[in-house]
């Protein structure tokens, strides 16, 4: 694969979230897992783990899970100033929106395997924090630009703890294991507009870090209002303030 062809795949990776429920070939999975298997890992320790979920009662248990955390971010979204607040918490809901990507065809569990940071010794240092959540988002960005190599949608669901005790159980995950995202697969039932990245002469910088280029606090403030502007209202059920 030329470089070029990679930007594309990279640039053409959107968070979709909204699927339709058509299955996808078991093929597509399997090669999209096989290629998170190949992500790079401290010491190579590999923490990670998939469940591929079908089920859509398990599904749909996997929805009310992660359904109590935003509840729970959706409490503190409120609490800031409208402009500041994720687009789907910019008016006051109605409803809060339930997890809607339990209609996706697969939903993949990312979990992993705390012990594996004694690959590394440096774990002992910078304890589990370093090695898992850091090895689990290789893995992570592999099997969604898989995803998006197979022409499939995929979003990253995160998992907080809350979610992540009320989820384990559903699937029989052992106690040791962590999960910290989920990710559903399917085929988009929207047509993405293109993502938005910070310029790149604006990140980079040469031989030695660019001042001029260095953001006040209030300078990151306007850029997360600005934000708000380039992201997709996920859920519809809301009424503007
Ligand atoms: C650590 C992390 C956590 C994320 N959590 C969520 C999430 O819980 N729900 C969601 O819809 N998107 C989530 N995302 C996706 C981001 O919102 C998305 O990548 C970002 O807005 C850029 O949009 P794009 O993926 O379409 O390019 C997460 C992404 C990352 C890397």
């Amino acid at each position: 694969m030329e470089i070029d062809e990679f930007l594309a795949l990279v640039k053409k990776r959107r968070s979709v979230r909204k699927f339709k429920p058509d299955p996808i070939p078991d093929e597509y999975v399997e090669k999209i897992l096989e290629a998170g298997r190949w992500a790079m890992s401290g010491a190579n320790g590999q923490p990670w783990e998939f469940v591929v979920i079908k089920d859509q009662k398990t599904k749909d248990k996997l929805g009310d899970a992660v359904f109590e955390e935003t509840k729970l971010a959706a409490a503190i979204e409120l609490s800031r100033v409208k402009e500041m607040r994720q687009p789907w918490m910019r008016g006051i809901p109605e409803v809060i929106p339930a997890s809607v990507w339990t209609e996706a065809p697969v939903v993949i569990l990312l979990c992993a395997d705390p012990r594996t940071a004694q690959a590394s010794v440096l774990s002992r240092v910078f304890d589990d924090r370093w090695i898992i959540p850091e090895n689990m988002a290789h893995t992570a960005q592999i099997i969604h630009l898989a995803a998006a190599a197979c022409g499939l949608g995929s979003q990253w669901v995160t998992v907080t703890r809350v979610a992540e005790e009320i989820l384990k159980p559903v699937v029989g995950i052992p106690p040791i294991l962590r999960v910290l995202s989920l990710v559903p697969l399917g085929y988009p039932a929207y047509k993405s507009e293109p993502g938005y990245r910070r310029d790149l002469q604006d990140i980079v910088h040469f031989e030695k870090y660019d001042m001029s280029k260095s953001r006040s606090n209030e300078d990151v403030q306007e850029f997360i209002r600005s934000l708000r502007g380039h992201s997709r209202v996920q859920y519809p059920i809301y009424k503007q303030q």
